[in-house]
């Protein structure tokens, strides 16, 4: 039987690679350059599957092919907002991506942040690296405390559980959660979390907030002036979910006016760029969107596209089909 042909967009853990080439006619992005959407076009028309990732914009100008030969996207990553599902679906060309095997260490990067953003870990150490530090006193770098603090977690799925589980039991924080659908009492219970109705009802509440939700148009600039305005003076926005979600313009007014005690982010609205007032706020530690980026997570993630693809490919429902 022919092997099915398959284009890798980004470089991936060597590992995976290997394993990919020894399953599949595979073409590696060796350049590691992310494709243009006229790349990605004429790649859909030549492959049978497409191993794409968050950095592939897969909006209708890619998608605008009359017969693709693509029959599936086994994406890499569990956030699948850059791919225009709809436009795919018209196709008949099936998406998958990769839970679970990421939620660990995106939750201990979540907590890198905030455990940052509030003990000023940016600012000690830019001020070390500038040779600007004159030694211990009692009022230096005076941060805020995270212990017994209430964490509010936005979007209560895998990686929002995670987070809860490092804050309550790490470091005994009170949970309070806001997620689209009711969260069953067992897992609430878990975390001792409470659940409330609606965004505007949690903000108010907390000392951190810390999103966990999916991007993509339904959540995009969830986090806007208006509910900026309602959180603490002195609380801390934490974003490793998708840059989208927050209204970035206003995050930078926020902070530059200090109506809230900080930010930390991991992912931002226009990557790899970032808003230039945003990132003259000192109040605000920021991250190159690592969430997953440790080697057990990267590789993890390479071999569960490829078990999705293997299910695919021998006529079996892949685990992870999204779409
Ligand atoms: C994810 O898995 O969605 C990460 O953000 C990397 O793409």
């Amino acid at each position: 039987m022919v092997r099915p042909s398959v284009l890798v967009t980004r470089r991936w853990p060597a590992a995976v690679e290997q394993q990919l080439a020894q399953s599949y006619n595979v073409e590696l992005n060796k350049s590691d350059r992310p494709l243009t959407p006229a790349e990605f076009r004429e790649a859909i028309q030549r492959y049978d599957a497409v191993l794409p990732t968050v950095t592939d914009k897969i909006g209708p100008e890619a998608l605008d092919v009359s017969k693709p030969q693509t029959k599936i996207l086994a994406n890499y990553g569990v956030g699948y907002t850059h791919i225009d599902v709809e436009r795919a679906k018209t196709h008949g060309i099936a998406i998958t991506n990769t839970p679970d095997v990421l939620s660990e260490c995106t939750a201990d990067l979540a907590m890198t942040l905030m455990l940052m953003v509030a003990r000023r870990a940016g600012d000690g150490e830019r001020e070390l690296r500038a040779g600007d530090w004159s030694g211990w006193r009692p009022t230096h770098l005076v941060g805020t405390k995270v212990s017994g603090k209430t964490l509010g977690i936005i979007g209560f799925g895998r990686i929002g559980q995670e987070m809860a589980k490092r804050a309550h039991f790490g470091f005994g924080m009170k949970i309070l959660v806001q997620n689209r659908s009711a969260v069953r009492p067992e897992i609430l219970k878990k975390f001792n979390a409470v659940q409330v109705s609606s965004v505007d009802e949690l903000l108010p509440q907390c000392d951190f907030v810390s999103l966990h939700c999916p991007g993509g148009a339904v959540n995009a600039k969830m986090i806007n002036g208006a509910r900026l305005d309602l959180m603490k003076p002195d609380a801390f926005l934490i974003n490793t979910a998708r840059g989208e979600v927050v209204d970035e313009a206003a995050l930078a007014q926020s902070l530059m006016f200090e109506t809230i005690g900080g930010a930390a982010l991991d992912v931002f609205e226009r990557e790899p760029a970032i808003n230039p007032t945003l990132a003259q706020c000192d109040n605000l530690v920021i991250l190159p969107h690592l969430g997953s980026a440790t080697r057990e997570a990267r590789q993890a993630m390479g071999f569960r596209v490829l078990d999705n693809l293997n299910d695919f490919f021998e006529g079996k429902a892949p685990r992870d089909r999204v779409a």
